[in-house]
């Protein structure tokens, strides 16, 4: 039977919502432009002929369409400018540029230059009223850019109130960065997903920045790091340094972070001895560096030298040679992974790339070997072939990986996944990943293939999940080899006659692995479920569902919907924990550690009473229902809990109900009362609270102690639900232990701290917070108090622990 118009119209707008929701919400769209405008093309003309179907909340009837503007326009107070690079050879060379200084300025006038690291980043405008951040602004075309005040504002060195005497209007310019090891392990979730992984630092900063959903910018972490002013006005009482040095010296007086390492010099020899030294060190820098800035210091003489079009005249880039360079692909290999998928691994002739020789890079996944194609269709990259010539970039310490097709090889051809796994010679499949990212990969589905086993044993013995020391590549593969060690807790049955034997292969003593082994018996919640190796489960997602659910019994009973509500986590993340609780391995892999002798201290909250918004608690819910197309949710009312309702009309209702007990309550007539008299909303909002399935869920949130008002919920009162965070003073901070601790042992207070957030370190640097010192603390007291570390004695660390 032919479907009815009335059947297809129904049809068309699930379809164009959907879309939306891909493209507006998740940042992920699904179809591409060209099918979106088919379908609202197909669907506005059978509106326009069946009048009787058209109705006002029909996705044709929402002005803007697709292409509107996701963020609200920003306009600058002073206009954002860019600079002019400079390179060692060519036109523009630094030398040129102070020539040129020096010849516009009067021969008795003394330049004096800053100097400091252009950080690759993302451009970022801070706007304050009267001392308070009142907007934040990404660059734009320079004149306009995109408000988005509530990302940035989840970034912790934004200062959201700068301490008086502050000028009535002030604009703070900066770069927001991710740390390079940060950006590295967002690729590698991103890609075991699967998924789009970013081409550099950069752009995962501006995909975390643009992000709609304020919660998952939070879970990116981010910095800002300011490097000068805007617009300046009133509040004639604050005398506003007038050269860049002094402007620094004031944005650090009020929290601001700043490039580091800067210099001053009138030298231009000093300057470019800066430069190299920058250039030298910067593998070691946590950011991305692409150069150093150098910039007239008085803004008298800034003034007089000027600007041309949209640069300044008196500033320039000098930047560091590129760490790119070409070569041909020789072949590509398959490495399998801990989950059996195959990662494809560019074998390339021998090349040198910022001074390394380079000759293997990372394809990441199926998708990205392919030609990468933007939005509106256009190909902004030809497929990767073996035999091509390629662009491979080395940043820092980060893994080469092949950036662009240069040219083709004569030869080349296609690369096609292997049929049988090149580890086990099982029989590969194909399987799609997260969904979100419409990837899909090529995996090995043999449980016991040795490449696995060693994937996941040598994840598992990795120091952010169990940090068994001594167990490296070497030993594991021995082990795996020698049949002695297949799963996780074999290693923990490991005799000395077992390892003796490893001793001259990896040249380490049995004993240290013993102790190692030890040590590794006692553990934090989140380092253990890190370890297990769960798809989608990153270090900072493992800290999060550690310190939600508690322990790993309640993780498991837990209702999938209930990781809508966790931080950071999609379902996706919730069905791979499902899957791998379910699946064979993992339903006996946590029994089996017990039974090995491992412990793990829980996450500690649980039993504490967590208050949260009652809008983040809507919010959370709605975020079920867009994920979720093919949940309960669509059979109960055939659409999404809260689907319709915007962000007003969450804050309306958690405004008027404050607790979630008020609301659950309520009856249509209440709610329709409260959302404008609108009855079909009302019905929905109704019909997710009378269903006995998210009762169900609800009930399980509350046992974990969970409570949605608004009254407690000033702050951030240590939830966890939707934005919150544990909320602890020691969420992201770094501990050095030194000394013996009366209540509590070294490891356990190390598991505390990192259920927490936070992390522990071996020595003191000008990265740690704290120093907790026990009795008879060692040298690392002593270092403390020269760097001026803060020092917790055993009692302000308890209370610091509560
Ligand atoms: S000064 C007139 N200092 O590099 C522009 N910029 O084109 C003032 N950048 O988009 C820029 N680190 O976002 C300056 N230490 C630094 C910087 C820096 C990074 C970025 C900036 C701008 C681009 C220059």
């Amino acid at each position: 039977m032919p479907e009815s118009p009335a059947d297809r119209v129904r049809l068309l707008r699930a379809r164009v919502e959907r879309a939306n929701v891909r493209y507006y919400e998740d940042d992920a769209p699904e179809i591409s432009d060209a099918e979106y405008d088919a379908l609202v093309r197909e669907l506005r003309e059978l509106e326009a002929q069946h009048p009787e179907l058209a109705r006002p909340d029909s996705p044709t009837q929402k002005v803007g369409g697709r292409r509107a503007e996701k963020f609200r326009p920003f306009r600058h107070r002073a206009p954002m400018l860019s600079l002019a690079n400079a390179v060692d050879h060519g036109t523009q060379t630094p030398q040129r540029f102070f020539a040129r200084i020096r010849r516009e300025l009067a021969p008795s006038e003394n330049i004096r230059y800053a100097a400091e690291p252009k950080l690759d980043g993302v451009a970022l405008n801070l706007f304050y009223v009267g001392g308070e951040l009142q907007a934040a602004a990404t660059r734009g075309d320079g004149e306009t850019g995109e408000d988005i005040t509530k990302n940035a504002k989840t970034i912790p060195t934004v200062p959201r109130r700068l301490s008086a005497p502050a000028p009535g209007e002030l604009e703070v310019r900066g770069e927001v960065v991710i740390t390079k090891a940060d950006f590295l392990a967002l690729n590698r979730e991103q890609a075991a997903g699967g998924g789009k992984v970013f081409a550099n630092p950069r752009n995962a900063a501006a995909g975390a920045l643009r992000q709609l959903d304020a919660a998952i910018a939070a879970a990116r972490p981010l910095s800002f790091f300011a490097y000068g002013i805007g617009h300046v006005k009133g509040g004639a009482e604050v005398d506003f340094p007038n050269s860049h040095t002094g402007v620094c010296e004031w944005l650090q007086q009020r929290g601001f972070k700043l490039p580091q390492p800067r210099t001053e010099s009138e030298s231009e020899d000093e300057l470019l001895a800066y430069y190299a030294s920058v250039r030298d060190g910067r593998a070691d820098m946590p950011f991305a560096v692409d150069g150093v800035v150098y910039k007239v210091d008085d803004f008298a003489l800034q003034r007089k030298i000027g600007y041309v079009s949209r640069e300044p005249r008196f500033a320039v880039a000098h930047k560091f040679p590129s760490e790119t360079a070409v070569t041909r692909i020789e072949g590509i290999d398959a490495q399998v992974g801990r989950s059996g998928v195959l990662t494809p691994v560019a074998r390339l002739a021998p090349v040198l790339v910022g001074g390394v020789v380079v000759s293997n890079a990372t394809l990441h996944n199926d998708k990205y070997i392919r030609a990468q194609v933007d939005e509106s269709g256009r190909t902004t990259r030809a497929e990767i072939r073996i035999g091509d010539y390629v662009a491979v970039r080395r940043a820092g310490d980060v893994i080469p990986r092949v950036e662009d097709v240069v040219r083709s090889g004569a030869d080349a051809r296609a690369y096609v996944f292997p049929a049988e796994c090149p580890a086990c010679g099982a029989k590969t499949e194909r399987r799609k990943m997260a969904a979100k990212n419409g990837g899909e990969t090529t995996y090995c589905p043999n449980r016991l293939c040795p490449a696995r086993l060693k994937a996941r044993l040598r994840h598992f013995a990795s120091r952010p999940a169990m940090d068994l020391e001594g167990f490296g590549v070497i030993l594991i593969d021995h082990l795996v080899d020698s049949g002695k060690a297949a799963r996780p807790a074999d290693l923990f049955r490991l005799t000395r006659a077992d390892l003796l034997g490893m001793e001259k292969i990896a040249d380490l003593s049995a004993d240290n692995l013993l102790a190692a082994l030890d040590a590794g018996k006692r553990m934090s919640l989140a380092r253990l479920i890190f370890a297990l190796g769960i798809e989608g489960v990153g270090e900072s997602t493992a800290r999060e569902l550690a310190n939600f659910f508690g322990s790993i019994e309640t993780l498991r009973k837990a209702p999938p919907e209930c990781f809508a509500f966790v931080r950071d986590i999609g379902v996706e993340t919730a069905a791979g924990m499902r899957r791998y609780f379910e699946s064979e391995d993992g339903a006996a892999e946590v029994a089996d550690l017990r039974a090995a002798g491992v412990m793990w201290a829980g996450g500690s909250l649980p039993l504490r009473r967590r208050f949260c918004g009652l809008l983040e608690f809507l919010k959370a819910v709605k975020n079920l229902g867009a994920a979720v197309p093919s949940s309960r949710v669509h059979r109960i009312t055939g659409l999404p809990p809260l689907s319709g309702i915007g962000g007003a009309g969450l804050r309306r209702l958690s405004e008027e109900f404050g607790d979630l007990s008020a609301l659950r309550g309520a009856s249509v007539a209440e709610i329709a009362a409260v959302l404008g008299g609108k009855q079909d909303l009302a019905q929905r909002v109704a019909a997710f609270f009378a269903d006995a399935h998210y009762a169900g869920v609800i009930d399980f949130l509350t046992n974990l102690g969970f409570a949605w008002t608004d009254e407690a919920a000033d702050g951030d009162g240590g939830g966890g639900v939707g934005v919150g965070g544990s909320g602890s003073g020691i969420e992201g901070k770094v501990f050095v232990l030194t000394g013996t601790l009366s209540g509590m042992g070294r490891l356990e207070a190390k598991g505390r701290i990192e259920s927490l957030g936070g992390r522990v370190s071996g020595s003191v640097s000008g990265r740690t917070d704290y120093v907790v010192a026990g009795d008879n603390p060692g040298s690392k007291l002593a270092s403390a108090k020269k760097c001026g570390v803060k020092i917790l004695d055993e009692s302000a660390f308890n209370e610091l622990l509560a």
